[in-house]
């Protein structure tokens, strides 16, 4: 009989399988490890694979060695099988005795290595950006593809959905297993409900890299309006100073909403947080005004500590990295820009319509986008047409991609389904308290006063502006309607 240089315990089925396992699994790691050191680009997969899914595989193998041994050992107690063992004899004077020893360390001590290294780049790996944002693609399209064109598109998804410290990356990687799991069961919301309850406060996330006291002034703000129908007025352009910070000690300006020295705090009447009946805003010698909308008032209004927030960030920025644009807003900028010549006849009132009706996926959309508008021009427009063919394809394929980087079907993800809280055109946003309902006791309300953000500089035709840097009062573009003096501009603004 061969000379066996382990246990007897460990010629058995299941510990062979285990080995073999483990030495296909080593084997491929350890060509998987060189691909993603040598290759200068990550490919995701690849790293999902080399660092999350196959090590469990490798360990699984490991395991089922012992767990062989163990089996028989316990078979050959209970008399299932001949007990043929021999007595473990180590000696390092027999050379095969010491090749085996040499052979198990080293080995041992390059699969630590691997496990160090793995470990290491599997953190990295499930921190980064393409891991949150492709390895589910479908999931996460949409996010990802509106933080690609924002602002934050250097700052990683986890800077501001984690943030640091070990506490959230433990919660954080908990939660995250949970989605895995969920992903794969295809047991998901779709859209996903905002807000993200988990997510951090503001605080410890965007005032790693902001922070309030930094005072900026006023922003400049230009906006251009192109009408639904062809009138006398071809364009309509806005200039505004937003009031973002007011001077030094004063309590004014937008972000005196941060300033440490007036907090605010909102309790809302539905999940997305879009209808607010009661405000508090304490000052710091802590005296508190509590303003109420009227029926609020009428019922004296209570609500459970649960249900108050204390206003941060997020509260006005709901859409800092992920905002998806309504129709309106995205064909005006394109119209801006020349990317859609507004020559076009009814261009805009058709790009709108395509881009707001309602679609299964993504391809349906394409197609039905690209039909419908060139049946449009072909038949309803064809004079104009036959002369400008290249001018509307480009409009066109223009309004394609508008579509694919702003509304996702297959998520159900849209400007409507997701508000963003900035302004008050197409959602309510500021006038959610800002809309002069909002009373105190005291009778003082919150402001709706149309100079107390921004003030408009410039209005009026592109070629024929008003013009004034004392603020100007407010013209509603095209046909000078007053309603929005005592209605709200989203009652009748939908953005599309
Ligand atoms: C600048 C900060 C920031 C960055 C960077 C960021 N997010 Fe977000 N994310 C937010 C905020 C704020 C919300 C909205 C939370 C709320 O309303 O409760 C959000 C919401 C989400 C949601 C919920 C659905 C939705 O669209 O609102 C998902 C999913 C998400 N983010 C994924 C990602 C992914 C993936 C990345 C990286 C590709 C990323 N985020 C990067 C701040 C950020
Ligand atoms: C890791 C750093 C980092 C974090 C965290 C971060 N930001 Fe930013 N943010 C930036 C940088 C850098 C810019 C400037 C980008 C530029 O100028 O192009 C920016 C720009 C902005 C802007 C200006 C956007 C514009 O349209 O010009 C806003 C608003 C903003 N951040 C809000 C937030 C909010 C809200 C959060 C938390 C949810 C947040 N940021 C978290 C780094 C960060
Ligand atoms: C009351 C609502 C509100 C709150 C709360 C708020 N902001 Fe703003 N912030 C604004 C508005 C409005 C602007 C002007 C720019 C605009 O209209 O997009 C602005 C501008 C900014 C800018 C500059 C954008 C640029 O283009 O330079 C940054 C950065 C920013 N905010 C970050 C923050 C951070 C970080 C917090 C939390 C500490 C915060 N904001 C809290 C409403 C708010
Ligand atoms: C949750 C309610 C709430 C929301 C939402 C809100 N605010 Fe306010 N805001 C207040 C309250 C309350 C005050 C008055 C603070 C006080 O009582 O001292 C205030 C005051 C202000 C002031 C100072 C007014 C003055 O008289 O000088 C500005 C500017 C302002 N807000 C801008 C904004 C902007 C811009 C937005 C939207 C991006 C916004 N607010 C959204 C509650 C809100
Ligand atoms: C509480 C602060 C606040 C008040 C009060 C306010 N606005 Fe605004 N307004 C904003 C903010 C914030 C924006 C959006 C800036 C952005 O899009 O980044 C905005 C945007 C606008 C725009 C550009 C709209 C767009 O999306 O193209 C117009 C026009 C405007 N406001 C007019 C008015 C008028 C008229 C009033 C008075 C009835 C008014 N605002 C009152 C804060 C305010
Ligand atoms: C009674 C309904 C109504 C109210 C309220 C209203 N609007 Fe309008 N608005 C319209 C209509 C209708 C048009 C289209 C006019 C056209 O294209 O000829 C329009 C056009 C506009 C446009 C240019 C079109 C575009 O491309 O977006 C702007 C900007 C605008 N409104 C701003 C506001 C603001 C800001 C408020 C709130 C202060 C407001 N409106 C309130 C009905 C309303």
């Amino acid at each position: 009989m061969a000379q066996k240089i382990f246990s007897e315990y460990f010629y058995n089925k299941i510990s062979y399988l285990g080995a073999a396992l483990s030495l296909v699994m080593f084997v491929v790691e350890g060509i998987l490890f060189a691909m993603d050191f040598l290759t200068p680009s990550t490919n995701s997969y690849l790293s999902l694979f080399t660092y999350v899914v196959l090590p469990p595989i490798l360990i699984i193998g490991l395991l089922l060695i012992p767990l062989g041994a163990l089996k028989k050992k316990r078979d050959v107690r209970l008399g299932r099988v001949s007990d043929d063992r021999e007595t473990f004899t180590f000696d390092l004077a027999n050379a095969a005795h010491r090749n085996a020893a040499v052979a198990f360390i080293v080995i041992t001590v390059i699969f630590m290595v691997m496990t160090a290294v793995g470990s290491y780049k599997a953190f990295n790996y499930t921190e980064s950006v393409p891991f949150c944002g492709t390895t589910c693609h479908n999931i996460m399209k949409p996010e990802y593809t509106a933080y690609l064109k924002s602002p934050h598109a250097r700052v990683k998804c986890v800077e501001c959905h984690i943030g640091a410290g070990a506490g959230w990356y433990v919660r954080s990687k908990l939660s995250g297993a949970r989605q895995v799991v969920k992903t794969l069961l295809n047991d998901y919301a779709r859209p996903i409900p905002v807000p993200v309850h988990d997510l951090r406060p503001a605080k410890d996330t965007c005032e790693e890299c902001h922070w309030p006291g930094k005072s900026f002034g006023a922003i400049e703000l230009e906006r251009s309006y192109f009408p639904g129908e062809p009138g006398a007025i071809s364009r309509w352009d806005v200039r505004m100073l937003m009031h973002v910070s007011g001077k030094e000690g004063e309590n004014r300006g937008i972000h005196a909403h941060m300033n440490s020295d007036h907090v605010i705090y909102y309790a809302a009447d539905d999940e997305k947080r879009q209808q607010i009946s009661w405000v508090k805003s304490v000052n710091k010698k802590g005296e508190a005004v509590v303003y109420m909308t009227k029926e609020a008032a009428k019922k004296q209004f209570n609500p459970s500590p649960a249900n108050i927030r204390r206003m941060d960030c997020i509260d006005c920025h709901s859409r800092p990295s992920h905002h998806y644009e309504a129709p309106m807003p995205l064909v005006n900028r394109a119209m801006a820009e020349g990317k859609i010549n507004p020559g076009i006849p009814l261009i805009k009132a058709r790009a709108v319509e395509v881009l707001a009706a309602k679609y299964a996926s993504e391809e349906e959309a394409v197609t039905r986008i690209r039909s419908v508008l060139s049946a449009y021009y072909k038949e309803k427009q064809a004079e104009y047409y036959n002369a400008h063919r290249n001018e509307v394809d480009d409009a066109i394929a223009y309004v394609v991609e508008l579509f694919k980087s702003n509304i996702f079907p297959e998520m159900k993800v849209r400007w409507d389904v997701y508000p963003d809280n900035i302004g008050h055109m197409i959602s309510p946003g500021c006038f959610r308290c800002h809309d002069g309902e909002h009373n105190a006791s005291s009778g003082k309300t919150i402001t709706r006063d149309c100079g107390v953000c921004h003030a408009i500089i410039a209005q009026g035709p592109a070629d024929n502006m008003e013009k004034s840097v004392d603020g100007l009062p407010f013209r509603h573009p095209f046909d000078g309607d007053e309603s929005w003096k005592q209605m709200n501009c989203a009652d009748c603004h939908s953005g599309s």
